[in-house]
């Protein structure tokens, strides 16, 4: 699958760049402003108690700062952050040793929990509940199981996939934090906050249109800003305008609601081919040259979410939206 200008994913080459910006505060995170407002809760009575915080989980789509989330809850914790990931932890081994290495208070992180194998979670549920790791020493008949105390800790869990987290893991979280997609306005903040650390100049129209295509994710607002920034460069902008703006995003084939090709593509196969449909999912994978996984998981979800196509019984649809965002007519009217 090629790298996308409009997928949430961090790409290769963009982790240096996030680390930098980064918030550091829950003042300096713009947007989410009701988790946030729980989360400043809890972090203080966390404190107060000279407690750690409960175990989070934070889910939403790619792109919406849930690591940035929990390297804060550390930091207002005043505590350290260690992160790994559910597909970097192989064997309960590896887990036993990153869990042995904590001090107490700190906030483990695990990126995309719900890949952790079964059997490194069953490890993770004393581990949450009693701060305590139950490991097996030796071999056959004089195997016998020793328990390990550990520090109080905190686990924060992310993950874009909640619903395939097995209830026992979910239940032994004590806070739940849904991220959602960003409003403009949010974005907008967010687009001038990163051109200020990139010490570049916006106007404010400029701002608005890369947050109206961004897809309500801060990470494709700043991957755009990047690039419109370096087209600014190149034209010997030194404020970046709404002009300048405009011929970047056309360039990088983004359109006015944050569409590019693949989602053109799609979107087309299902217009010109199947009538507007209902078509099956299947089809219309074959039809565009991609597996059906990956467009339920990766290019519909968008779509769907914008009202662009419908999910019915006999398979997908186009709704009049996306034929207006286009300028067709709409079919039978
Ligand atoms: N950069 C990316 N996401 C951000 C957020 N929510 N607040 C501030 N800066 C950000």
């Amino acid at each position: 699958m090629e790298d996308r200008m409009i997928s949430g994913e961090v790409q290769d080459a963009e982790q240096d760049i996030e680390l930098s910006l980064r918030p550091e505060t829950l003042r300096q995170y713009i947007g989410q402003d009701k988790t946030k407002e729980n989360l400043r809760i809890f972090i203080e009575a966390a404190r107060m108690r000279e407690e750690p915080l409960d175990h989070s989980l934070l889910f939403g789509p790619p792109g919406l700062g849930k690591t940035t989330l929990a390297s804060i809850i550390a930091n207002e914790m005043g505590v350290q952050f260690r992160t790994t990931s559910g597909p970097a932890i192989e064997r309960a081994g590896d887990l036993a040793a990153i869990l042995s290495s904590l001090e107490a208070g700190d906030v483990l992180f695990i990126d995309e929990i719900h890949r952790l194998p079964r059997s490194v979670e069953e490890i993770l549920y004393p581990a949450m509940e009693d701060f305590c790791l139950d490991i097996v020493v030796g071999a056959g008949p004089s195997a016998r199981s020793v328990r390990l105390d550990l520090p109080p800790f905190t686990l924060v869990g992310a993950t874009t996939r909640a619903g395939l987290l097995s209830a026992p893991l979910r239940d032994r979280f004590g806070v739940h934090c849904r991220l959602d997609y960003y409003d403009a306005d949010a974005l907008c903040s967010i687009v001038e906050r990163t051109a200020e650390i990139f010490h570049v100049g916006i106007k404010k129209e400029a701002a608005v249109e890369i947050a109206r295509r961004s897809r309500g994710t801060p990470r494709i607002a700043n991957r755009l800003l990047k690039r419109v920034r370096d087209i600014a460069q190149v034209q010997g902008d030194t404020i970046i305008s709404e002009q300048t703006t405009q011929t970047a995003l056309k360039m990088l084939q983004v359109d006015g609601e944050g569409l590019d090709h693949i989602d053109h593509k799609l979107l087309f196969a299902i217009m010109d081919n199947f009538k507007g449909g209902p078509v099956g999912l299947d089809t219309i994978a074959a039809t565009i040259g991609e597996e059906s996984q990956t467009i339920e998981d990766v290019y519909e979800p968008f779509l769907l979410q914008m009202g662009f196509i419908q999910r019915t019984p006999r398979g997908r649809m186009l709704t009049d939206k996306a034929y207006e965002h286009f300028q067709r007519e709409v079919p039978g009217s």
